[in-house]
């Protein structure tokens, strides 16, 4: 190569470099990471900032503010509830595919991943199926059919378009249940037997080799006694375990992170070393729906910022100690809200004895809270030697 050349290759090599050590200007406004989206900033770590989207709210031509933060905010997005099986089949052998499609259309159209929510679950299941069980004319064999082929119909239609499937949902019992052992409960435990659970992995993986197949559930951010009795992270650690040993093909564990500030709540140190004890199996993490909710007293609802402002406080404390968490842990592959606004929120409508609320990271006129914030400044600091990019695990055959 002759002297000119070089010069040409050194003085692109120079202005390259350049480019990549400024951060990118415009010649009036200066780049300015607070102006980016969460979602924007999570990618830097190559972390998806998610959020479950309402359809009621994304369809409402009067409320064009939800789907455009929808869109805008995050790069990765999960169905509240039009992927459950009561919606997707409510009728025995006729699905409705309208609402989960448009989701999926929608998240393409915004270049956005999918957590497909939720392929087995003991709530929001048909009334055909479980009435059929409860008066004998589905027998239990015909039962574990009928799973194998909604699993099938489920992941088949949306084969490469979901990126995290949440396969099983919340298979183990609270210390509060009866009794108070911990033990595999609901509907499908009790009429299938707890190897339900590897069934419906291995028939998720037969119908899509490439989605990461979750199990999802609440209440394991972090370790508690260690003994799997009373300590429910511990029960789902041991399951995972037990389940990667008979090579069932589970690619990673859910923590959903729905907290209450009322709580004890943790520590970050605490959360990562949950995460870090999960990723130790070799499957990947994410926080899948968190929110964190408060009581509101009466001094909360007439608007008194003595009440307001600690719940405000200790709910950007409780994001932001997922959010670090899940960042400080390579296999933590996502973040993701159980809605984004108070205006949609389940909280609400699921306690009201007392009533809580103020749980999402947006008020009910969509301004930013102080979670928000604190979210967003968690990803603005991060960086390496702590934070590294994400490692995701191949699916498991
Ligand atoms: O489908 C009916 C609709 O026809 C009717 O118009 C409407 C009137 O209120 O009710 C509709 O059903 C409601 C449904 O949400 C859709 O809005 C149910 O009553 C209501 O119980 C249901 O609540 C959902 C809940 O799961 C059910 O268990 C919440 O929106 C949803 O946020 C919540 O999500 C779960 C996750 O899937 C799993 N982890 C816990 C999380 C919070 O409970």
């Amino acid at each position: 190569m002759k002297l000119r050349q070089w010069t040409t290759v050194a003085v692109v090599a120079v202005a390259t470099v350049a480019a990549l050590n400024t951060v990118p200007a415009t010649a009036s406004r200066p780049y300015d990471p607070t102006a980016q989206s969460l979602g924007a900033l999570g990618l830097r770590h190559g972390l998806h900032v998610g959020t479950a989207v309402n359809m009621d709210a994304l369809n409402d031509a009067g409320d064009p503010q939800y789907r455009a933060l929808a869109s805008s905010e995050f790069t990765s997005v999960t169905a509240e509830n039009v992927m459950k099986w009561e919606v997707l089949e409510p009728t025995r052998g006729t699905y409705n595919w309208a609402a989960a499609d448009q989701l999926v259309e929608f998240a393409k159209r915004n270049r956005q991943s999918v957590r497909g929510h939720v392929l087995v679950w003991h709530n929001q299941l048909p009334a055909w199926l479980t009435a059929g069980v409860a008066d004998g004319s589905i027998s239990k064999q015909e039962l574990r059919e009928i799973l194998r082929k909604h699993i099938t119909t489920v992941v088949n239609r949306y084969k490469g378009k979901i990126w995290q499937w949440d396969v099983v949902n919340e298979a183990v019992s609270d210390p509060w249940d009866t009794p108070s052992t911990l033990h595999y409960k609901g509907f499908w435990a009790q009429n299938l037997g707890p190897g339900y659970i590897a069934d419906s992995f291995r028939w998720a993986r037969a119908a899509d080799p490439k989605a990461l197949l979750f199990y999802n559930d609440y209440n394991i951010e972090a370790f508690g006694s260690g003994n799997p009795a009373d300590d429910k992270t511990q029960f789902v650690y041991d399951m995972t375990k037990g389940l990667r040993a008979q090579g069932v093909p589970i690619d990673g564990v859910g923590s959903q992170g729905h907290l209450g500030t009322q709580y004890g709540n943790f520590d970050t140190l605490q959360v990562t070393a949950a995460l870090k004890k999960f990723s130790g199996l070799g499957v990947a993490t994410a926080f899948t729906e968190v929110d964190v909710r408060s009581q509101m007293t009466a001094g909360v609802q007439t608007g008194n910022s003595e009440e307001i402002n600690p719940r405000l406080q200790a709910s950007a404390a409780n994001f932001s100690v997922l959010m670090k968490a899940c960042l400080a842990v390579r296999s933590c592959l996502s973040y993701t809200v159980w809605g984004f606004s108070d205006r949609y929120s389940w909280v609400p409508d699921w306690f009201d004895d007392p009533p809580e609320g103020l749980a999402t990271i947006y008020d009910e006129n969509y301004q930013p809270k102080r979670a928000y914030q604190e979210l967003k400044s968690d990803l603005i600091i991060a960086g390496p030697p702590y934070v590294l990019p994400r490692i995701t695990p191949r699916p498991r055959r």
